[in-house]
């Protein structure tokens, strides 16, 4: 199985001197293509941090960051962009959907963005919402749908570009039971179907039911699964 992320005794201080905040204190992290990783921790632990480091939008401090076999360290900020935009899709926790486009055309600018062939991206993007259920809203905007459908499109526009890896910061945050299930069904057949890794990190002890490794982050320390 080849590794898409291995991350090595990577430090994160915020701020500088008695105000700083060492978020992450060596973490040594490594996963594989087709896992489902779900890593818990309580609130200020860390998890945030952790996210954004491997999704390469925040810089560690010391220590290794390797995706998809790349030292993200070594590549420019406009390489980077590229590199995320086709290998990582990121489903953050108010799923930031932009107002003014349909579930359709959020869905499809990342592929417009990677590709610029509308045509072919907003076919992609319709194929997409099909598959998960949610064509009759395609050409709703975002507060025309639920939380749980807004959330199902944010996922939708995460994995357009068939990104090797998914990452998730509280997927189901602000979702009632039923949309969390549907969510996180949706998150283990992309991983299933796809092969997709995926990476959730969550307070939300459900999660944990749908995947395949469970890590404990406590005061920016990594344990071991319990
Ligand atoms: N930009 C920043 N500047 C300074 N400190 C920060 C910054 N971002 C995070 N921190 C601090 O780093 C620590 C880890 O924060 P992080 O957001 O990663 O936690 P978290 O585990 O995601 O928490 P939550 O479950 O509440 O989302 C916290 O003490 C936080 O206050
Ligand atoms: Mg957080």
């Amino acid at each position: 199985m080849s590794k898409v992320v291995e991350l090595s005794r990577v430090v994160k201080v915020y701020g500088k001197g008695e105000l700083a905040v060492k978020a992450l204190k060596g973490v040594d992290l490594e996963v594989s293509e087709g896992e489902f990783l779900c890593i818990m921790g309580p609130s200020g632990s860390g998890k945030t941090t952790l996210l954004n480091i491997i999704a390469a939008l925040d810089k560690p401090t010391s220590g290794e960051v390797k995706v998809c076999g790349l030292n993200l360290a070594k590549l420019s900020e406009e390489k980077l962009a590229r590199f995320r935009l086709r290998n990582i899709g990121i489903v953050f926790q108010f799923h930031n959907l932009l107002p003014d486009l349909t579930a359709l055309d959020n869905v499809a600018l990342p592929a417009i963005i990677a590709t610029g062939d509308i045509k072919e991206s907003r076919k992609r993007a319709l194929e997409l919402l099909e598959w998960l259920g949610l064509s009759s809203g395609a050409q709703h905007k975002p507060f025309q749908l639920s939380g749980g459908e807004r959330q199902r499109v944010a996922v939708a526009r995460a994995i357009v570009n068939k990104p090797r890896l998914l990452l998730c910061d509280e997927p189901t945050g602000s979702l009632d039971y039923e949309s969390k299930l549907r969510v996180l069904e949706l998150l283990k057949r992309i991983n299933v179907e796809k092969k997709t890794a995926v990476i959730v990190v969550t307070h939300d002890e459900l999660v944990a039911k749908y995947s395949t490794r469970v890590l404990r982050l406590v005061d920016g320390r990594i344990l071991e699964s319990i």
